[in-house]
Parts: C-alpha cells; structure tokens; sequence
C-alpha cells in the first residue's frame, strides 16, 4: 500500500489494510513479492499526480516479469477514472473515492476473473465501519468532501459534497483505539467547523461533538483536529478549547494569500482584516497557543504587491510554521480560466522568500519556548542513538531527549534546552 496527500487518505489507507486482513491478506515487507498493490492517490498538485504517473511506469515495467494485481483507488483514481484504464494498461483496478468499500470486492473479481474493472460510479459517500489504527496516534475521519470551492482546488470536485459522520459511530472508534492504547488521535475533515449531524437528540456541532468526544477520553489524552477554515472558527469552538484540556493548544489555520482582493479571487470567504482578527482571538482565548498554516502563492493575478502584504500578514501573525505551496493550475477549477497566469521563476522566487521568511518567524518563536517546561508523546528512540528519546510537543514539534526505549507510547514532562533546526532538545524532569 502507497498512500499519497492528505492524512484523509492516511486514514483511509489504513481502513482499507485493515478490510484486506480482515479477508486474509497480509501486508508484505516489500513491493517486489507482493500479489497486489495499491496506489491511494492524490490529485490536489499536478506534482503529486506526476509521481503517481512515475510508479505506475514502474509497475508496468515490473509486470513483465511477474504477475500480481495493481488497484489505483484515491482521488486522482475519482478524477481520471477511465481514462487511466485507458491510458495505463498496467492498472487492473480504479476504484474512486465514493466507492472505497467496494475495493476489496473489486480486486477480488479482477484477480478471479482477470478482467480490469472500473469501481468509481458516484453514490452518496459512505463511512467505513473503522478507520481504527493501532499504535499511539490515530486519525479519525468525521466529516468527508467540501461545500467551499475554493476556486483553484480539486478537492469539491474529487470528494464531492461535505457529509458529516454521526457523532455516534465517531464515538465507537474511539472507544476501539481507547481499547488499543491510543494516546492521542486526530479528528479529520477538510473543514471540521462545519462539521453539523442531525440525530435522535438534535443538531450536533463541532464544538458539540469536541465535547462529547473530551467526555469519552481516558488513554488519549491529546485530541487534535484537522482542518479549521477561518471563516467557521466559531467563538464557542474557542470556549470548549479553553476549557477541555484534552484538546490541544494547537491550530491550523490556513491562510492562503494575506491580499483581501487575492482571497476574493481563490473564494475564501474571508478578508486579510477578519483573518489577523482571528488570530488575535485565538491567541487572546488559548494561551500559549500555535497556530500554522498554508499559504498559496503565484495565485493568478497575484501582484508584487499582493504577494508583499501575503509577507506583511505573516509577520504579523507570527505562525509557528507553515506548509508553501506554489499555485498549480487545476483542470476543472475556476482558477484554471482566469487570466494573469504568474511565470514559474516569479512563482519560485516568491516561494523561496515565503519559506525564508516563515523560517525567521518560526525560529523566532521556537527560542520564545526555550525553557518551557511541557508534556511531550513519545514516539520512538533514535536510530543513530539508543539512549536517544524521539518526541513531539503539543503543536507537533520534534523534541529529543535522553531516555529509556520502555517510555515509547508515554507523556512525559520535560524542559526545551535548546533548538538546533526545527528540533528541540530537552531535558526530562
Ligand atoms: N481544506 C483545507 C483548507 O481549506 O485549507 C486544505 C486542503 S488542501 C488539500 C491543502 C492545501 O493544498 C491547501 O491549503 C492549499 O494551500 C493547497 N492547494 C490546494 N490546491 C492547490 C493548487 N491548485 N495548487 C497548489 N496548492 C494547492
Ligand atoms: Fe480545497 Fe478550499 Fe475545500 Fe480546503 S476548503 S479542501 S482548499 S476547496
Ligand atoms: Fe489530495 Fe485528495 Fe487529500 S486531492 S490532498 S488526497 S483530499
């Protein structure tokens, strides 16, 4: 199983591994012997499609030597569908994103009957009983597509509309990874606040549902939730944050472009002013917060100015980090149309200065937290170093620090020391 994008395909990855050894299969060690492969692809960059494209030459290749059944299920699968059966001989199974659960009857009609089959006809979405993961971290997907059109993402198009998971499925995984041990899971959906489910008791919000979730929580004890748009964060999502210590101090906010005409064009939602607004309120309501976000920039149309006040809002929003991405044009969205197409060495340029400048921002802040004593998970022990303990903080930074290998899977409080790249080195007390 290679999985691409987001950790929605992460999560989905998992449920689908967990449906084929359900069946009997057995995850192998390697691709070179395995009797079936499954690419879970994504589409939202034209890059990450260009990788997709890059194993399936790969696996043609390998297919000359040996036989086994290769499925592209995911996004770009949704997007393409038939034209990958048509232009990729080597691909025996599509299956789409709607059409998920059917992926293990699909593969077992190719294999039986070595025909190529085509599983990505629209129907509304269904979640899969579980999504549970074994470990210490899980990811829960509560809401599935997205209502926002963005006008440069596929997304909408690929996922369909938004459909929110009944708060009492949510509530049985997490009871499963409780059972598992899991220490901290991550609620997902492409824009958790808007996430609303009807049932028997009365409409269920997000802040409801965060709430419900924080009740039922004993080994987790850090809930997370991916992603948040600025134009849902509600003020009542802030008060159960404040008050529900199980919920991390962390959010992702993506901001895209800091230009109000920039974010008219993409279709946000939101203006420049109502976004640092925000940031203030969060910061105001949750001290010590970390708030990362995105940022998209070469967007068409985006002046030197523009791009000067993306900077500017960045500065003053301070953000622990934040994932650039330069504007890739998209088949099918609005964006794709719109005149003003930036040229790639521009785009470059800007990029190479968003990354620069978040670099100083998110250094500047990492020093504020030297000598702040916290709760970090640990996850695992160094490779280089036994005696080495590998652990993340609350807004996912990497900490190390000296320890024994029986800690993995536990908090532990520790002291930040110092900071050498993104990681900090610390002390346990
Ligand atoms: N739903 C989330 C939100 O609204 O921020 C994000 C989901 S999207 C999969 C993750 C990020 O990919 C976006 O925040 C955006 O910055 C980036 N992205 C989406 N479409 C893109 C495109 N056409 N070119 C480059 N980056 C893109
Ligand atoms: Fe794409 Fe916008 Fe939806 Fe995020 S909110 S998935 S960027 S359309
Ligand atoms: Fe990619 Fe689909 Fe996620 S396009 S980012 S895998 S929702």
């Amino acid at each position: 199983m290679e999985t691409y994008g987001c950790q929605m395909n992460k999560a989905e990855s998992e449920s689908i591994l967990m449906s084929l050894t359900a069946s009997g299969w057995t995850e192998g060690e390697s691709e070179s012997d395995a009797d079936l492969v499954i690419l879970n692809t994504c589409s939202v960059r034209e890059t990450a499609e260009e990788r997709i494209r890059g194993r399936l030459g790969h696996f043609r290749h390998a297919k000359k030597s040996r036989a086994f059944t290769l499925v592209l299920t995911g996004c770009m699968a949704e997007r393409l569908k038939e034209r990958i059966i048509d232009e990729h001989p080597e691909v025996d199974v599509v299956v789409g994103t709607f059409n998920k659960k059917d992926l293990l009857g699909a593969v077992h009609e190719a294999r039986a009957g070595h025909t190529r089959v085509v599983s990505a006809l629209k129907s509304p979405y269904k979640f899969a009983e579980s999504h549970s993961a074994s470990g210490i971290k899980a990811f829960v997907p509560i809401m599935h597509g997205c209502d926002n059109w963005c006008t440069y993402c596929v997304v909408p198009s690929v996922r369909g509309p938004e459909v929110s998971r009944p708060p009492d499925e949510i509530l049985a995984e997490i009871e499963v990874l409780e059972g598992r041990g899991v220490r901290e899971a991550t609620l997902l959906g492409q824009n958790v606040n808007s996430y609303r489910c009807l049932t028997a008791e009365g409409l269920v919000s997000f802040p409801d549902l965060l709430r419900k979730v924080a009740e039922r929580t004993r080994s987790i004890r850090w809930l997370r939730f991916l992603t948040s748009h600025p134009k849902d964060l509600s003020e009542s999502l802030l008060e159960v944050m404040a008050g529900t210590p199980v919920l991390c101090r962390h959010v992702h906010l993506p901001l895209q472009s800091g230009s109000t005409r920039v974010l008219g064009l993409m279709n946000r939602g939101y203006n420049a002013e109502q976004y640092l607004g925000l940031v203030r309120r969060v910061r105001a309501a949750l001290s010590g917060v970390s708030i990362t976000t995105d940022i998209l920039i070469g967007f068409p149309g985006e002046s030197e100015d523009d791009f000067a006040q993306t900077l500017d809002l960045m500065r003053e929003a301070r953000f622990d980090d934040a994932f650039t991405y330069h504007y890739n044009p998209r088949e099918g969205t609005r964006a794709f149309s719109m005149p003003g197409a930036i040229a790639g060495d521009v785009k470059r340029k800007r990029l190479d200065k968003v990354i620069e400048t978040q670099r100083v921002i998110g250094q500047g802040r990492a020093a504020e937290r030297i000598g702040n004593e916290i709760d970090v998970l640990v996850e695992g022990v160094s490779k280089k170093d036994p005696g080495e303990l590998l652990a993340r903080t609350e807004w996912d930074a990497m900490v190390v620090f000296s320890g024994h290998g029986s800690r993995v899977g536990d908090f532990q409080r520790v002291r930040l020391v110092s900071i050498s790249g993104s990681t900090f080195r610390a002390e346990s007390l």
